[in-house]
């Protein structure tokens, strides 16, 4: 399954890289710059930041049938915020009806590479 991701100060980007996987694999939501149709399933990535931040992530989802696609929501957050953890993410996941399948916090550990690795396999065996 593809990858799509935000990153403001650049922790998503790391976490991406962290996963090793090939560039066609992952594509990164830019605010600038028209966004990708997708044509097949995707988990997205999102930090957590107010609304006027993410806006980019929601018109992303908007564009073409990239909604249809967006299979399950990975939030990434810091716990420091408490009740506010992955808001962002938690809200498209309602808005956009998909479940979260993994929340982590920063760039993530090795072990969030790991988990991460294991709740997409398992979403990918759902949508088969
Ligand atoms: C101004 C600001 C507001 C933030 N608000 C939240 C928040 O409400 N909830 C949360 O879980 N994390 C919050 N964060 C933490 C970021 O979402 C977190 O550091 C994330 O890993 C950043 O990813 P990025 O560097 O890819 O943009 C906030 C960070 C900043 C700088």
């Amino acid at each position: 399954m593809k990858i799509a991701y935000f990153s403001v100060t650049g922790q998503t980007r790391r976490f991406i890289k962290k996963l090793a996987l090939p560039a066609d694999e992952v594509y990164e939501i830019d605010p600038t710059g028209a966004f990708k149709e997708f044509d097949e399933p995707f988990v997205l990535i999102t930090p957590t930041y107010e609304d006027n931040i993410t806006e980019p992530v929601r018109d992303f989802l908007d564009t073409g049938a990239n909604a249809t696609y967006l299979k399950g929501i990975v939030g990434t957050g810091n716990r420091n915020f408490a009740q506010l953890f992955i808001f962002t993410a938690r809200d498209l996941a309602r808005d956009y009806q998909v479940p979260i399948i993994y929340a982590f916090e920063f760039n993530g550990t090795p072990k969030d590479v790991t988990n991460f690795k294991k709740a997409v396999k398992k979403l990918e065996s759902q949508n088969d």
